[in-house]
């Protein structure tokens, strides 16, 4: 069982911009990800956003103990992330390129790109109880935990 997260006012203690390897290649780039190596966690489920239209905007919830790294390995979108202090938003466009939430965080992805694509590497299974889906309630668990 995981602990719960410790949390923190700053979003640097939540969120990490990962580089991943690219192996350059006439024939075409690679770029690989690894569990326990690249990222923190062993990958446990995989998911992708794909065929977005324009105009719509995927997440608006927090998760209880979910780690989570998300690539644009096609096209672009915004990630906008809120640790209930701090907001920000980051523009995904660079498929050797992960935003990394290690704790407790609200995201929004928005502006998705004609042909976008989202690839999310999840460190647990799909679990609706894992997920804060209120924001109201979110502030106050990220507000209220870092407290105790
Ligand atoms: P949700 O996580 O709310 O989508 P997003 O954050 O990308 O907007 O999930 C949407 C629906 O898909 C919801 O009914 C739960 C289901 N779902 C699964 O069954 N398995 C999964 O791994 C994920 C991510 C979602």
């Amino acid at each position: 069982m995981q602990e719960k997260f410790k949390l923190s006012k700053s979003l640097d203690d939540a969120v990490e911009l990962v580089t991943l390897p690219k192996l350059t290649d006439p024939r075409g780039n690679l770029t690989f990800v690894e569990g326990k190596r690249h990222i923190p966690f062993d990958i446990e489920r995989v998911y992708y956003l794909y065929d977005v239209p324009s105009g719509e905007a995927r997440g608006g919830h927090a998760h209880h103990k979910l780690q989570q790294l998300i690539i644009a390995v096609a096209g672009s979108f915004d990630v906008l992330l809120d640790n209930g202090y701090e907001k920000r938003t980051i523009t995904c466009n660079r498929p050797f390129q992960g935003i990394l939430m290690k704790s407790l965080v609200w995201r929004e992805l928005n502006n998705f790109s004609s042909g976008s694509v989202c690839l999310v590497l999840a460190s647990m299974s799909y679990q609706e109880s894992d997920y804060i889906r209120d924001y109201n309630e979110f502030v106050s668990v990220a507000t209220n935990e870092g407290k105790r």
